[in-house]
């Protein structure tokens, strides 16, 4: 992460430093960020997994699928797409083996997981028959009766009538959709490996088979996107009606296939919109879906019936919870530690067979930083409640955060309402880019919009 040495200090105000995309991350995920991760933090996660878990903190499940069938020219994602069905097999054996390892710690202990995502990657690339086997032998190490959702992400042109069966049967409760977009020409031009027929087809038949929540992704601003083709993909996105709508600005991170072309034609700055105009696009996308009866829940998120549909992956990780995670280069915490494993596939394998958790860096935050994690995270939503930061963490965020919430005040984006801080919707659509008046000083190392 990162390219820039642009101290908070130097940035003019309210306006961003530039407005074309150029390369780099913009999302923030998590903190501090990852970069700050060292294999020297490594010894303190296994340590806590040697203790057993505090009281009331609960444990998800992150299932990592590395597998893609293209990879796409916007993606920044660790993803093979030349594994065959033995190396895939093999891959799955092997992150099993991780669970194994991770069932028989005290820190685990007989504790079901509250909530499990599966991530990748593309997991419904999987067959039907690795997918039915894969649930089985996890059930089996660590049971799935007390999980509130059970998250699976799709890319539409893999899922078949009989695997979406296969995915419910499991008991997927939030199937999603990698659609991104619903124009071929739009969809063909970033790289992506479905078509709109798929889309249709698929969403039709998961639709039929009742998952309780179905959410959409859509990427504003993708190669050739174009005011009239954005607008399209809103009004179809409305007809469908998915229960949930994920709504990310394109990112031009280095890991990405644009991000080379660039560099082969010595281009500063990413061939698509620059950010005012994806920030419109999100604008305009959230009044259609305010108009149509959807509720904004987040910076990237409109939801049909926010009291039915509830993201707890989402929720879960942005109060702290624990998350055990499986698979290459997948990130994790657990027990106070950040931790990612190895994000290279053949070392993972290795370090799995060879009975050792495949973990390379990890982190433990200071409780500052765990406060700064959990503020900034919660602020993606909206709006935050300083009381919950006091009983918590016995802080006083207004304290804590004067400058910070002084500068986004009078920049015009933040606002108190009683214990609440509340971000306009101009404040919400750039919220990644506000979050870095948080960071500790150390922290500010990039700075890329
Ligand atoms: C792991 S993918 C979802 C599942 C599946 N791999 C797919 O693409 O259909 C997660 C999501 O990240 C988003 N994404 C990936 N690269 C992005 C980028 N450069 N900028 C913004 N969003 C991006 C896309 O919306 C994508 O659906
Ligand atoms: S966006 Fe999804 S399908 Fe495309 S390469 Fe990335 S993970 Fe794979």
């Amino acid at each position: 992460m990162g390219n820039t040495t642009q101290s908070q200090s130097d940035l003019p105000a309210k306006q961003e430093p530039q407005q074309k995309t150029q390369a780099g991350n913009y999302f923030v995920s998590n903190y501090p960020p990852y970069s700050f991760w060292k294999p020297d933090h490594v010894p303190a996660y296994h340590e806590a997994l040697e203790r057993p878990p505090a009281a009331d903190t609960r444990m998800g499940l992150y299932f990592h699928i590395p597998f893609c069938r293209k990879r796409c020219h916007f993606c920044y994602f660790k993803v093979y797409t030349d594994k065959n069905a033995a190396a895939i097999n093999g891959y799955l054996d092997a992150a099993i083996q991780e669970l194994t390892l991770y069932a028989s710690k005290p820190f685990v202990g007989g504790r079901k997981p509250n909530f499990i995502y599966f991530g990748g990657g593309t997991p419904s690339y999987l067959s039907v028959q690795q997918l039915t086997e894969l649930t089985k032998r996890m059930k089996g190490l660590l049971p799935w009766d007390d999980a509130e959702e059970v998250a699976f992400e799709c890319e539409p042109g893999t899922l078949t009538d009989q695997k979406l069966k296969a995915i419910r049967d499991m008991g997927v409760t939030r199937l999603s959709l990698g659609v991104e977009h619903f124009d071929d020409h739009i969809l063909e031009t970033n790289g992506r490996a479905h078509r709109s027929r798929e889309i249709e087809r698929a969403y039709g038949y998961a639709r039929d088979l009742r998952f309780p929540q179905i959410n959409i992704d859509l990427i504003a601003g993708m190669l050739e996107e174009t005011q009239e083709k954005w607008d399209m993909a809103i009004e179809r996105t409305l007809e469908l009606a998915p229960d949930s709508v994920t709504i990310y600005q394109m990112e031009v991170p280095f890991n990405t296939t644009i991000y080379r072309q660039m560099k082969e034609q010595g281009q500063l700055s990413a061939p698509v919109a620059d950010w005012e105009t994806k920030r419109r696009w999100v604008r305009e996308a959230f009044e259609r879906f305010e108009q149509a009866g959807y509720v904004i829940t987040s910076a990237y998120t409109a939801v049909k019936n926010p009291e039915q549909t509830r993201f707890v992956y989402r929720d879960r990780l942005w109060e702290g919870a624990d998350l055990l995670s499986l698979g290459v280069a997948s990130f994790g915490h657990i027990g106070g530690t950040h931790y990612q494993n190895n994000a290279d596939f053949d070392p993972y394998l290795k370090s799995v067979s060879e009975g050792r958790l495949p973990v390379y860096r990890a982190y433990t935050p200071t409780p500052r930083e765990r406060l700064i994690r959990e503020f900034i995270l919660q602020l993606k939503l909206g709006q935050t409640r300083c009381g919950y930061f006091a009983d918590k963490f016995g802080v006083d965020v207004n304290e804590a955060f004067a400058e910070p919430l002084s500068r986004l005040k009078e920049w015009g984006f933040l606002s108190h309402q009683g214990d609440l801080l509340v971000l306009n919707r101009d404040g919400l659509l750039q919220v990644d880019r506000l979050l870095h008046e948080f960071f500790l000083p150390e922290h500010v190392t990039q700075r890329m919009v």
